[in-house]
């Protein structure tokens, strides 16, 4: 099987990602990086994300993004990181997308946490070579001042795409990705889950035929994200 350590090579722009900084973090996230949540029940009605307005936006492969929430409203991918008005990916408003779909916006508030971007990103089918090809962390970060709470980031899988899974690896001393923390996390129409894609190196591979879409939301850590989690872990 081919490894991550065949395709990513030094140097790499994630590598300059600042993985430790002095933001607030949540313990749930701490060992792993990442928490599975029950799944969304009953699961996103189909029309809500096939209407919405998508632009061609290129990230982790051949995809298309839907914003619903964005940092002044605007249909824009690039949002919050306008040159001369920069912001942290927090206080997102919405788009004129989220009329379209009241189920992913009261996802979104009911979480009751301080959201930034909020997308539905469409996906092309990609096996798992093509898709280590696009493994990257994210900079979620940047403008976001110190001693506030860190931003992650939460799915919503929304369609069913048999096989799909996201790939999620712990960066290694080196900068790149360390294969021997690869861990698969199963996509399928419902699954809900928070990664700290600033910390883990992450893609979705997906082998079968069918294009994917899910619901990608930044949130701040904090007691609000912190609680809405820990209502929301499955039961052991
Ligand atoms: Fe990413």
């Amino acid at each position: 099987m081919t490894s991550v350590r065949d395709i990513i090579r030094a140097p790499h722009w994630s590598t300059d990602i600042p993985l430790d900084s002095p933001h607030l973090r949540l313990d749930v996230l701490a060992e792993r990086g990442f928490v599975i949540l029950t799944d969304q029940d009953p699961p996103v009605p189909d029309e809500e994300f096939r209407s919405l307005e998508y632009m061609d936006w290129k990230s982790g492969g051949d995809t298309h993004f839907a914003p619903v929430a964005t940092a002044d409203g605007e249909l824009d991918c690039r949002g919050f990181w306008k040159p001369g008005d920069e912001r942290p990916d927090k206080n997102g408003r919405f788009t004129s997308n989220a009329a379209r779909c009241p189920t992913l916006v009261a996802h979104v508030e009911g979480v009751g946490a301080n959201f930034g971007r909020v997308r539905v990103i469409q996906l092309e089918p990609q096996d798992y070579e093509q898709a280590l090809r696009s493994i990257h962390r994210d900079d979620n970060n940047r403008f976001n001042p110190d001693g506030e709470g860190w931003v992650v980031r939460q799915w919503i899988e929304l369609t069913d795409t048999p096989g799909a899974f996201m790939i999620l690896m712990e960066q290694g001393p080196d900068g790149l990705p360390d294969p021997a923390t690869e861990v698969h996390v199963p996509l399928y129409r419902g699954a809900r889950f928070v990664v700290d894609t600033q910390r883990l190196w992450h893609v979705v591979c997906n082998p079968s035929a069918t294009t994917r879409f899910a619901l990608i939301s930044s949130f701040e850590s904090g007691p609000a994200l912190d609680r809405w989690i820990r209502a929301n872990l499955p039961a052991v």
